[in-house]
């Protein structure tokens, strides 16, 4: 990727923090976004070669400014050549007990946030001559499970979404790449939402024993070498995919007691 140009969402933190440093040590151009500019200037200063990593902070549920963002980013180094779409926010909360615009925040961060930055860049790297968007969705993405039902509908968009959209662009040489991490070491616990909108803020066991960031950065970096058009990373919670794929009924029925389990610890 040496002198590549790659803006990353989601930087600040996790995943995309884990991608700055694996794209940085390998001579790319990268343009670190997300909320928080002290963590992405954080994240800048922890990088070897600073002068190829500059910040634009940008809020992914402001879906109207992110056009403007991506011409921002445009001049940054002249181009894009990859959207790496980390940013988002999970969920830990009941649907019955959750408000509404609690799950329309989830959705506007995790699907309309990533569809807006993906559609703004698309003409640019058109007229470049071609480039990549690489969504980072989730296994909840394949398939729902309890706690989640705005975070896996909003996931479940990206999937529809893209792949609709990689068989309208792959003649404009556009590559769509969706990622679908399981448990990953990050503070996604943390900052996910509950039902009244405030954050979680605990280390949930499953991501306090998942697949590190830096692995997981290793793993996508691979992908997006091998142009693979969606890839499964994390533990034994991959297996999710298979049942859901092979037996739909008793994935059905597992996930009703992963529900009363997580209802017993609860109260
Ligand atoms: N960790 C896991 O187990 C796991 C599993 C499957 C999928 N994923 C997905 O991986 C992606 C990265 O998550 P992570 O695990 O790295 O979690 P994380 O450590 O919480 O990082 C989330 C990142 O998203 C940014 N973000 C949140 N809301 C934003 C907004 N409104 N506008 C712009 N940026 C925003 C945060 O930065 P600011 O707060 O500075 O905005 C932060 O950089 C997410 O899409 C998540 O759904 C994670």
């Amino acid at each position: 990727m040496k002198d590549k140009v790659i803006w990353i969402t989601g930087a600040s933190s996790g995943i995309g923090e884990a991608l700055v440093y694996a794209y940085n040590s390998s001579g790319a151009k990268i343009i670190i976004s997300s909320r928080n500019r002290d963590e992405l200037l954080r994240v800048k200063g922890n990088c070897k070669d600073q002068m190829n990593v500059q910040v634009l902070p940008l809020d992914l549920g402001d879906t109207a400014a992110l056009n403007n963002k991506a011409r921002e980013a445009e001049k940054v180094f002249g181009h894009i050549d990859l959207l790496i779409n980390s940013g988002g926010i999970s969920q830990r909360s009941l649907a019955l007990e959750t408000a509404l615009n609690v799950e329309q925040k989830i959705m506007t961060v995790n699907f309309w946030g990533t569809v807006a930055l993906s559609k703004a860049v698309l003409p640019g790297m058109i007229a470049y001559g071609g480039g990549r968007i690489v969504c980072i969705s989730s296994l909840t993405g394949k398939f729902g499970t309890p706690y989640r039902s705005g975070y896996a509908a909003s996931k479940h968009a990206l999937h529809g979404y893209f792949d609709s959209l990689r068989s309208e662009v792959f003649d404009k040489n556009i590559q769509i790449t969706l990622i679908c991490p399981g448990y990953i070491k990050t503070n996604i616990s943390l900052n996910a939402v509950t039902a009244d909108g405030t954050t979680h803020n605990k280390m949930d066991e499953n991501q306090e024993n998942g697949l590190s960031s830096a692995n997981c950065a290793k793993k996508i970096i691979k992908a997006i070498q091998q142009n693979k058009e969606e890839v499964y990373m994390g533990g034994k919670e991959m297996k999710g995919i298979l049942f859901k794929r092979f037996f739909p009924l008793w994935f059905s029925k597992y996930m009703r007691t992963i529900n009363l389990k997580i209802q017993k610890t609860k109260h």
